[in-house]
């Protein structure tokens, strides 16, 4: 297993050119299976939870072909398409459960192993399955698959979600596309990613309505035809490379990055002392002045603070003047980054749903664990300001949503590099 070695110290001035969003990307994907025409993403992640999601299409018996070193993924789903998604697949990666809603509504019948619970939470699928039921369609937990079938197709309906789930509402945004009628999505997610499918969507013929608003109208159709999209700029990504000169000095401009992506996480990094000024190629982030101020943050839907980019914030606010507190409303479980954090000197309490992080002068290099992908990347960030040097193992969640971070980081003066274990 490959481990990160950072030496921290050197302020980082440069451009860091940010990629197309993980996230985006995992949900347009599955929408080949809408259609029997030619679907292909531009500005794609290279990323292996692209590769994963690439390896489930293919075994459902779409094509799926990477071109340009990655950053292009052709596909087509011409079928027979097989409607059930491995257990070995999905268990990798929960957004694989995103071929539910486009299986029910081309083939009329699905089944999707549920993912199983990751390190930061159950992540049940409840709101999903609510949601598809409403439309029409008869689903049963049996061993641990979803089977999920409608007789007749499935129809428009109302569709409230209890919490605006971002995955759910892809799905439901997608099944919606070839229902029978109009699909209103009430307390619908309006993430960017949700946007992005909708554009996407739209350029194939579908009609959407509301989009990034709360409520999204879905008038069905009876076929979709192919199209050519961009995938949107990473914010998650972008997020987490603003925080590299806000935490050890320097300034940065992440390329590609614009303030619409990340407003409520620029509103915070500039109540914490950090300039964000927006150019017309991407984010310019540096320090006003020395050390950065304590803030509160507390994680919401979009637009909101992203839970995403807590544990990143996490990492700078260890060495920001006073006392800090990170809420975390969205997972039960989403501080594993902590304990690492402590071995290299912050000073962190948890209670429940919140972390009290006493800002310090210095962290210290320390071998510290990855736990998963946002986790890991905080521990990098942390490496970044420490004194001495920090070895973060077990980097393959990091390879998950970050592509080639050592190249980037180093790029604009990180000492950073990766070592490959036998
Ligand atoms: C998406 O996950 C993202 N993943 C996550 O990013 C992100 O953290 C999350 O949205 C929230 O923004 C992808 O887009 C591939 P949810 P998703 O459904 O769709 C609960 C990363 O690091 N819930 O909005 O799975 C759930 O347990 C990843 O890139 C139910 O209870 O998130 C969680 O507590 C991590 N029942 C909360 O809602 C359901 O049926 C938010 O989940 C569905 C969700």
């Amino acid at each position: 297993m490959d481990s990160i070695v950072v030496t921290g110290g050197a302020e980082l001035r440069g451009t860091i050119q940010i990629a197309g969003a993980k996230n985006a990307c995992l949900a347009l994907m599955p929408a080949t299976l809408l259609t029997e025409e030619p679907l292909t993403l531009m500005n794609a992640p290279r990323l292996s939870d692209i590769k994963t999601m690439t390896l489930l299409l293919q075994s459902l018996g779409s094509e799926v072909q990477s071109l340009q070193d990655g950053r292009v993924i052709a596909m087509s789903s011409l079928g027979p398409i097989n409607t059930t998604a491995d257990y070995d697949i999905v268990r990798k990666m929960r957004a694989s459960n995103l071929v539910l809603g486009p299986l029910l509504a081309r083939e009329g019948h699905a089944v999707v192993s549920l993912p199983g619970g990751c390190a930061i939470g159950a992540r049940p699928m409840d709101i999903h399955v609510t949601a598809l039921e409403a439309m029409g369609a008869e689903i049963e937990l049996r061993d641990g698959y979803l089977h999920a079938k409608t007789t007749g197709g499935l129809k428009g309906a109302h569709v409230p979600l209890r919490f605006a789930s971002v995955g759910a509402t892809e799905n439901v945004l997608m099944a919606a596309t070839l229902a029978k009628g109009t699909t209103v999505i009430d307390n619908a997610a309006r993430e960017p990613e949700i946007v992005d499918l909708a554009e996407c969507l739209s350029a194939m013929g579908a009609h959407i309505e509301g989009a990034g608003t709360s409520t999204i109208t879905i008038e069905g159709v009876d076929r979709l035809g192919g199209a050519t999209h961009r995938v949107v700029t990473d914010r998650i990504e972008l997020g987490t490379y603003m925080l590299a000169p806000a935490i050890c000095g320097g300034e940065v401009e992440c390329l590609g990055g614009r303030l619409s992506l990340v407003t409520a996480f620029a509103e915070k990094l500039d109540e914490a002392g950090i300039a964000v000024e927006e150019t017309n190629t991407g984010l310019k982030v540096a320090r006003r002045n020395g050390r950065v101020s304590a803030v509160d943050v507390r994680t919401e839907p979009f637009p909101g603070f992203p839970t995403d980019l807590q544990a990143q914030m996490m990492a700078l606010l260890c060495t920001a003047e006073g006392v800090s507190h990170l809420e975390e409303t969205i997972f039960e479980n989403r501080f594993m980054h902590a304990p690492e954090l402590l071995r290299m000197g912050a000073d962190v309490e948890i209670q429940g749903g919140t972390a009290t992080v006493t800002g310090v002068e210095r962290l210290k290099g320390a071998p510290v664990m990855a736990t998963d992908l946002r986790a890991s990347v905080s521990l990098i960030l942390a490496g970044l300001a420490a004194e001495g040097e920090t070895v973060v193992n077990r980097v393959y969640h990091l390879d998950r949503g970050y592509e080639h971070v050592e190249e980037k980081l180093g790029a604009v003066g990180a000492k950073i590099e990766r070592v490959s274990e036998a």
